[in-house]
């Protein structure tokens, strides 16, 4: 397939471009670079020996996108473009709603015009707001975020539900991801966010480099088996290889939800430990107050995915904390 992905420089998308390009897929990158660089793409060449094209522009920019699909017979976009920092987009809500929600009407109004009517579509786990219980499965109810980025995806998920209902000719996956940790064994690319991260690993691993002076673990009474969050973390590389799996889904119209996670739940205090047991590293943490909108617990019912799709996780805890460090490790 000739499938472009938006924000394909990024974290997620990537690891996903690597997948693609590797089993013989024509990738089209479409990137602002706002949080990701230029040399991502010197990057995938390296892994894959194969140079996706590039073009560094904005889903905000109409005419551009109408120059790329003029340009590529496009078949189906993965669409990872999107801000997501949460606390910034508290105090910027503007910004994420018209980065995220103007920005991905607009590629789709381009779509819509030139016959590309399949996409997939990264949404989040956050949708489900303060879940009644674990494991979350598909059809618990979405509502309740607490913050204008989680609101952007849910936004974002009724927006193209409805417009499958308007055109049925549609074909839309929505992938609720839990939370993404580690990177791609050549330490080339992986999780790097700019300034003081916001996620725990990457504060790990930095605090790890002493790049960081200790970790803040935030909260430690919450009613879990150690008192800290508990989070269903999933390797980027199980991640990535779920957008593989849900392809053919795009053959047949309508909307798929799937959530992406391993259903298991680790806590702050298991990542730390098996952190350290990994790499064979001390780690500087204290205890600090609960983090405002935090939530106790949240892991997945994987198993709609895995019926499906016959895509399950696969990488151990222990893979996800040693990719992470050696790529850490890798950066200057
Ligand atoms: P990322 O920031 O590494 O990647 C997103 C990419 O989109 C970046 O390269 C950025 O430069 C680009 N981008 C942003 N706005 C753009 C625009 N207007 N035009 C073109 N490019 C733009 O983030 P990620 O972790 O790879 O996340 C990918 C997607 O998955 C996002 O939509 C995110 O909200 C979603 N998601 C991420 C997580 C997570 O924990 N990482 C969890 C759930 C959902
Ligand atoms: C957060 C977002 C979520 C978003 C996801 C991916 C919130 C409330 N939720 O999820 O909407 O989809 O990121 O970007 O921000 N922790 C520490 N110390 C730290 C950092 C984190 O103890 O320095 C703890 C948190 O309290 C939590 C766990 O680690 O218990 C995971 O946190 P994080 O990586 O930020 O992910 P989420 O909060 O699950």
């Amino acid at each position: 397939m000739r499938i472009l992905v938006t924000g394909g420089t990024g974290y997620i998308g990537s690891h996903t471009c690597v997948q693609l390009l590797e089993r013989g897929d024509e990738v089209v990158i479409l990137d602002n670079l706002s949080n990701s660089k230029k040399e991502i793409v010197d990057h995938i060449e390296t892994i894959t020996g194969i140079r996706p094209v590039f073009y560094e522009a904005d889903i905000l920019d109409e005419d551009a996108l109408e120059r790329i699909f003029s340009a590529h017979a496009i078949d189906a976009v993965i669409h990872f473009a999107g801000l997501k920092a949460v606390g910034e987009s508290v105090h910027q809500p503007l910004r994420y709603y018209h980065n995220n929600i103007t920005g991905t009407l607009t590629l789709l109004a381009v779509m819509d015009r030139h016959d590309c009517r399949k996409i997939v579509f990264s949404s989040s786990a956050t949708v489900y707001g303060t879940p009644a219980s674990v494991p979350i499965n598909e059809d618990f109810p979405t509502g309740g975020t607490t913050n204008p980025y989680g609101t952007t995806k849910l936004y974002l998920e009724r927006i193209l539900t409805d417009l499958h209902t308007a055109d049925p000719r549609w074909s839309i996956v929505l992938l609720r991801y839990f939370n993404p940790v580690g990177a791609h064994d050549s330490k080339l690319i992986g999780d790097n966010p700019n300034g003081i991260p916001n996620n725990l690993m990457p504060y790990v691993t930095r605090v790890a480099k002493g790049i960081l002076p200790c970790l803040s673990v935030f909260g430690d009474d919450y009613p879990t088996h150690d008192g800290t969050g508990v989070r269903d973390y999933i390797h980027v590389l199980d991640l990535a290889a779920g957008h593989v799996a849900v392809l053919p889904c795009l053959d047949q119209p309508g909307v798929k939800v799937y959530n992406l996670g391993t259903g298991i739940g680790y806590s702050v205090l298991d990542m730390i430990h098996a952190f350290e047991k990994a790499n064979g590293i001390k780690l500087n943490y204290k205890i600090a107050p609960r983090r405002e909108g935090d939530i106790a617990e949240v892991w997945s019912d994987p198993s709609k995915a895995e019926r499906e799709l016959g895509w399950k996780a696969t990488r151990t805890l222990e893979d996800m904390c040693r990719s992470a460090w050696e790529f850490e490790t890798n950066q200057n």
